[in-house]
């Protein structure tokens, strides 16, 4: 095996001491804290895709991956000593290519160094191409609470264009078995796929909404710089019948009962995500996995780290007690902008306390973009809530850049 040496200029976790030493910042409390597990191969790398992920060779290293993960956590348990977890969530690539097996020793592992709260939800992504009868309700008494099943589409030539490794009748399959293994589980979808009309992407939603989801999370097919698209790009439908897909789908989610909370997710009453909630409020989470992301907050600064995106260095530098491969603090200025980019894609937006509590910063510090926010109509506000208008929602880049620090 080829070897891969670690990185002398990694920036190790350091001594508790330095991120709870005194700064400009004066945070009231520490907000809820969730973690993410990144499990990085895949079956075949999807031409759209640009996640961290990476097509499998042989067989998915699934114990040394483990054990990497388990010293990556040991090694971050300092920086969030005494806190418990809110949500899990194991995502990907592709974690469905791990066996039970494995899903229940990494949740073994988090419970014996981790106070999870009773209510904790712990979601996996599954792929219907990994899907094998018995294997989700396996995941369930791993101790797996919710389900997010990447179907895209039920069209078999779309999921073809988009370089799938199912059919619809298994993404079918698996949705049912999911709804069946499952308290709540989540449908992922794409709408505005190469070549497709507003009639197909209707017939996608009704195959959907006859599953029953209690969640469905929507995405516009965007064209990622550095994929196999962005060099081959396909023809896809223009802005207007984008558009037009949207309002269909949020006119159809709504006829289902379900509510558009956040811009691509849709929820039946007591089933939005909360793991992603917590994202968008500006919360917590620590991120072990390569190339995962992670936010954590200390009384006087909030600080962003990054571990090592290739699994085999990931690896390599976890067991060695280093897989951050960078390590920042995020400067005073740039916490209205950060906190706008998650907050203001909630429906229901946020609470001035939220602001104040998750920022540490005052409302006077955003109190000019929110006046020329709501001049513009983009967000309206009253005395317990800042959200989004409808208008705000459409145009939410340029809502959101409102809040940018100026340079
Ligand atoms: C990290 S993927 C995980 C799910 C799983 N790997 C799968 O694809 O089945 C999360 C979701 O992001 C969405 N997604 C990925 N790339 C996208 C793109 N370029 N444009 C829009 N949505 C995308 C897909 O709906 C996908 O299910
Ligand atoms: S299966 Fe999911 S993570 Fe893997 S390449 Fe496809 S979209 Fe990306």
């Amino acid at each position: 095996m080829k070897t891969v040496p670690i990185q002398p200029s990694a920036p190790s976790i350091k001594d508790v001491q330095h991120y709870l030493r005194p700064g400009t910042l004066q945070l009231p409390a520490l907000p809820p804290l969730s973690l993410y597990v990144h499990l990085p191969w895949c079956l075949k790398k999807c031409p759209y895709c640009d996640f961290n992920s990476h097509e499998v060779e042989g067989e998915v290293p699934q114990q040394p991956y483990l054990d990497a993960l388990v010293a990556d956590l040991d090694a971050a348990l300092p920086l969030i000593w005494g806190r418990a977890i809110h949500s899990v969530f194991i995502g990907g690539g592709t974690p469905s290519l791990f066996s039970p097996q494995s899903i229940d020793q990494l949740l073994g592992a988090i419970r014996a160094r981790l106070t999870l709260e009773p209510a904790c939800e712990v979601t996996l992504e599954a792929n219907p191409g990994t899907f094998e009868k018995d294997r989700f309700r396996a995941f369930r008494s791993a101790g797996v609470t919710r389900l997010s099943v990447g179907v895209q589409s039920f069209n078999d030539a779309h999921l073809k264009a988009l370089g799938r490794v199912h059919d619809s009748a298994q993404a079918v399959a698996a949705a049912q078995e999911a709804a069946m293994a499952f308290d709540t589980f989540n449908l992922d979808m794409m709408y505005a796929l190469p070549g497709q009309t507003l009639e197909q992407m209707e017939q996608d939603m009704v195959q959907a909404l006859a599953l029953v989801p209690p969640h469905i999370s929507i995405y516009h097919l965007t064209i990622e710089p550095n994929t196999y698209f962005a060099k081959f790009p396909p023809r896809i439908p223009d802005d207007d019948s984008a558009y037009a897909m949207l309002d269909r789908i949020t006119e159809m989610t709504a006829g289902a009962g379900m509510e558009r909370y956040e811009v691509s997710a849709y929820a039946k009453p007591g089933h939005r995500c909360w793991h992603n909630v917590n994202y968008w409020q500006f919360g917590d989470y620590l991120g072990l996995g390569a190339g995962a992301h992670s936010k954590l907050s200390f009384p006087h600064r909030i600080v962003r780290q990054v571990r090592y995106r290739d699994p085999k260095l990931y690896m390599r530098n976890a067991m060695a007690g280093q897989a951050l491969a960078q390590d920042d603090e995020v400067a005073r200025a740039d916490l209205p902008f950060e906190f706008m980019l998650n907050a203001l894609r909630l429906k229901d937006g946020f609470t001035p306390a939220q602001f104040c509590e998750r920022t540490g910063l005052a409302m006077s510090a955003i109190e000019q973009p929110l006046q020329e926010a709501e001049r513009k109509g983009l967000i309206e506000r009253d005395l317990a809530r800042i959200r989004p208008t409808q208008r705000g929602f459409d145009f939410l880049n340029d809502l959101q850049s409102l809040f940018l620090a100026a340079p």
